[in-house]
């Protein structure tokens, strides 16, 4: 049998070098390329922001393998043949990122870091109440494997924490609604779909409790942008916490850089992390050549889902 063919692309060199060689030795019995518009065909594709013309040069590959957790790009982009079959990262040392950055956002807000930060810009000496974990209610919106590792985290910071997902929806075992106006921290981690884009808008903000607080590690999209100033100026969200924004990078005269309830990222809350997440490819692309149904394997994308 000839050597299995994988391509790889990724806009930044020295990452495009590292999954070379992280594939490299993840599957030895392959032969891993960079992507070059005159490549011979090959069997798979792995790659982030990958220039469109990859598609039009390979249009033998049996699957293209996303080197992030969020396909909604992918989804979008004319140039991705509606027949290929898409799979992304799962988890593979993301959600431990994730839920590092959401719980060091929850104990600031906790012991008062922003708080104390304004005392002791003023000189000022004063004990403010000790709070409980009772009234931090934590929810958790996307259960996927990066959401779940989130609510573990938070279960064992002895949080009460809920969670809310598509699945939870449709079944009518929660409401939105009821599900919002229990968190007192709301933290995004679900996909960017046709059914999640902009689905946090001025009215379902209003149903977070007075003084709540955000989280967005997922996509911007998911949020109006300006229902969300509108509730931190009016003092119904306490703070946001953002590591993704509808247009990014943020334009440099977007109101979020300076607002002082915003605490923001450049889109850096968790990386892929490539080992790991090479061996979980290499895992699946064993899979599909031993003749596994693509379908049947995990990360498989669902175009009617979208992710
Ligand atoms: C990053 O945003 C990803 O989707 O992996």
């Amino acid at each position: 049998m000839p050597p299995l063919r994988l391509l790889v692309a990724h806009p930044d060199r020295d990452t495009e070098q590292a999954w070379q060689a992280a594939l490299c030795t993840a599957l030895p019995e392959a032969s891993v390329e960079a992507w070059q518009p005159d490549s011979a065909p090959a069997d798979y594709a792995v790659g982030w922001a990958v220039p469109a013309a990859l598609f039009a040069t390979q249009p033998a590959l049996k699957a293209f393998f996303c080197a992030g957790a969020g396909v909604d790009d992918l989804l979008s982009s004319p140039e991705v043949p509606p027949q290929l079959p898409l799979l992304r990262i799962e988890d593979a040392g993301m959600g431990e990122q994730m839920a590092d950055y959401c719980s060091a956002a929850v104990l600031g807000w906790f012991t008062r870091g922003a708080d104390y930060a304004r005392q002791q810009a003023q000189g000022q000496w004063r004990e403010l109440p000790l709070q409980q974990r009772a009234d931090w209610s934590i929810g958790v919106f996307g259960l996927g494997a990066l959401g779940q590792v989130v609510v573990r985290r938070f279960e064992q910071l002895g949080f009460p924490v809920q969670g809310c997902s598509r699945s939870l929806l449709a079944s009518g075992v929660v409401t939105l609604e009821a599900f919002l106006r229990r968190s007192r921290v709301l933290i995004l981690l679900a996909p960017l779909t046709a059914q999640t884009r902009g689905l946090f808008t001025a009215q379902r903000l209003a149903w977070l409790p007075p003084g709540a607080c955000l989280i967005n590690v997922a996509r911007g999209a998911l949020i109006d942008e300006a229902a969300l100033l509108a509730a931190l100026d009016s003092g119904q969200l306490a703070a946001a916490q953002l590591d993704v924004f509808a247009t990014e990078p943020l334009p440099a005269d977007h109101p979020f850089w300076r607002h002082p309830r915003v605490h923001l990222t450049p889109h850096a809350a968790a990386y892929t992390v490539i080992g790991p997440a090479a061996t979980q490819i290499a895992q699946r692309i064993r899979q599909l050549a031993q003749g596994r149904d693509v379908q049947s394997v995990t990360g498989w994308v669902r175009r009617d889902r979208g992710y």
